[in-house]
């Protein structure tokens, strides 16, 4: 087997099974890559489960419109498509396929071989495992975005990181120190002790407190979770403060629709992340994992064969850092 493929939404380790495929071709600007680690991202349990199911027509009405999940992975450069100079067979690469898995011809990177554009791909430097690697492609450049493009953190800024000890928030915390920021972390109990460790000055627990309702304030709310309603999170901005409403929310039939709804109206008070996994944005994570300005923290790697266990790990919203998949290296 080289790949796994979805047969239907619904529990993953029911309906993502190995199957094989013939190699994808890489088109005009593309190269096929050697996949030795991709990483399991929101867009992967969503499809996979189909929700939110309001958008479930965009993934496909009676099954996945596309068969392979991932969009993340690193690996080496396999066969170069028409047009393509800046890369050779044997470069390693990280990169992106795509971005949400609508369209039938997202080639999926749960395999052992894709393809993807050559401005979705960075070189990987030697000194970057391909597991860290194939993890910043999209919570590296989200947590990049958010902070330098979104927000903008500036130092002395009071930065909230909600779902700090997630994928995109081990990413964030590191990053927004490193930016001069004053970082509060929000996670459980259990997850405290890593989010400081990460740097964030202070670390609120859930469990214990409802960071909507402390007597602080934020010029700079990334929020990975909203669980909070949208008007109580904005309570918590200090004047001109910015909040980055970035996930689907709990509910499993309208995902984002009240921040979107809320969005229409706050005017620059509520401003999105749009994941653009360009070479720049790649290459500028590297850099900054390069030189220690962010962390990248493996909640745990999955064989191809276990990658429905992965994706189910991932929609457990349980993981410490990325959940990461290998593909025999
Ligand atoms: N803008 C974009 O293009 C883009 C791209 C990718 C992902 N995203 C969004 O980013 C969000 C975060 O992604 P991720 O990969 O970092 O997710 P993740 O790794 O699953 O992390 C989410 C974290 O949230 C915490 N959490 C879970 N349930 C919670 C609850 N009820 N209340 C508060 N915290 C809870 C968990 O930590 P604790 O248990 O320690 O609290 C978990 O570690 C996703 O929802 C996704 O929609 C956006």
């Amino acid at each position: 087997m080289n790949t796994i493929v979805q047969t239907d939404f619904g529990d993953p380790t029911q309906v993502l099974v190995p199957a094989d495929l013939p190699l994808p071709e890489p088109g005009p600007g593309q190269v096929r890559v050697r996949v030795f680690a991709a990483t399991v991202n929101t867009p992967d349990w969503l499809c996979t489960l189909g929700q939110p199911y309001l958008l479930r027509p965009m993934y496909g009405l009676f099954g996945p419109r596309a068969p392979v999940r991932g969009t993340d992975f690193a690996g080496e450069v396999d066969a170069l498509g028409l047009g393509v100079t800046d890369l050779a067979v044997g470069d390693a690469v990280l990169g992106s396929t795509g971005g949400f898995p609508f369209a039938r011809s997202a080639p999926g990177a749960f395999r052992t071989h894709t393809v993807a554009p050559v401005d979705r791909l960075a070189r990987k430097p030697p000194g970057l495992d391909w597991d860290h690697a194939a993890a910043a492609v999209m919570s590296g450049v989200v947590a990049l975005q958010a902070l330098r493009d979104v927000a903008p953190v500036t130092p002395g800024r009071r930065v909230l990181i909600v779902g700090a000890s997630g994928a995109i928030g081990t990413f964030a915390v590191p990053l927004a120190k490193s930016m001069g920021a004053h970082v509060t972390g929000v996670c459980s109990a259990g997850n405290v002790d890593m989010v400081r460790g990460l740097g964030a000055d202070a670390v609120i627990d859930r469990g214990a407190t409802d960071w909507t309702t402390v007597d602080e304030g934020w010029d700079v709310i990334l929020d990975n979770v909203m669980a909070a309603p949208v008007a109580a999170a904005r309570r918590r901005l200090r004047a001109g403060g910015v909040l980055i409403p970035n996930s689907v929310g709990p509910h499993p039939w309208w995902g984002p629709l009240p921040w979107l709804l809320a969005k229409a109206t706050a005017g620059d008070a509520l401003r999105s992340v749009d994941h653009a996994p360009t070479r720049a944005n790649l290459d500028a994570v590297v850099a900054a994992l390069g030189d220690g300005r962010t962390r990248c923290v493996m909640d745990g790697v999955w064989p191809l064969t276990r990658a429905a266990e992965a994706v189910a790990r991932k929609a457990s919203h349980r993981g410490r850092g990325s959940v990461g998949v290998r593909i025999d290296a």
